[in-house]
């Protein structure tokens, strides 16, 4: 059914008259909208689901952005890794995790005896935010849909969350990290792990040692294996 807001556009619009929304009204047409992409994305295949990405105009996002981050990596991998959203160099390259920190996320795949085209790799947010601030809430639940679409597509063994933006959208919560890793959760049946951002890791060294540990749980969970 359309919704009666939309059918009053259409009317005025065909009658020539300039239409101007109201905050609210915005809103119920900008829900209405993620709800339609939202269902739409759940039946896609990955070459509809790369290009409806592409095309995203969804959020302010898409007015700065130099190209969307889709992810990249092994389609059928047993790990999926989900960052925060693309820097300035993942902007740039269209590809995630490309800069200083994916150096150190390719380091700590290496160290678990994987290598990164043997993963998928996608962010909560496809775009770029201007200045690499945090994502805001309604750019994270525009982005949803194609998250969740990747993770049926992919049907990973286990999620590994690397930071706090991607731990605290995937799991819906306000948590920090500190109290999310170490332990188990799960995310539509499958095993989700949490652990530090590789940027972090950069920043915070000594705190390797705890991310380590939660690679090997995740690796553990990959392989089947009770935690
Ligand atoms: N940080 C992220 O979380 N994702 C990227 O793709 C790059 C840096």
């Amino acid at each position: 059914m359309i919704h009666p807001e939309r059918q009053r556009r259409a009317y005025l619009q065909a009658m020539g008259v300039d239409v101007w929304l109201s905050r609210d009204s915005a809103d119920v047409v900008a829900d209405e909208t993620e709800a339609a992409i939202g269902a739409a994305a759940r039946t896609m295949d990955w070459d509809e689901l790369r290009v409806c990405v592409a095309e995203c105009s969804q959020c302010r996002l898409a007015q700065s952005r130099t190209q969307t981050v889709f992810g990249v990596g092994n389609p059928t991998a047993d790990w999926l890794i989900v960052g925060e959203a693309p820097g300035a160099e993942e902007d740039r390259r269209g590809e995630p995790f490309v800069g200083r920190a994916g150096k150190m996320l390719d380091e700590m795949l290496r160290a678990i005896g994987l290598q990164r085209d043997a993963v998928f790799i996608a962010n909560v947010l496809k775009c770029r935010p201007p200045n690499n601030r945090d994502p805001k809430p309604d750019e994270a639940a525009a982005c949803r849909a194609y998250l969740e679409r990747q993770i049926e597509l992919v049907k990973p063994r286990v999620i590994l969350a690397v930071g706090k933006i991607a731990a605290q959208n995937l799991l819906q919560t306000d948590d920090p990290v500190g109290r999310m890793r170490g332990r188990q959760h799960e995310l539509n049946g499958v095993p989700l792990v949490v652990t530090y951002h590789p940027a972090y890791l950069l920043r915070r060294p000594s705190q390797k040692r705890k991310s380590w540990s939660d690679l090997c749980l995740a690796m553990r969970l990959a392989d089947g294996a009770a935690p």
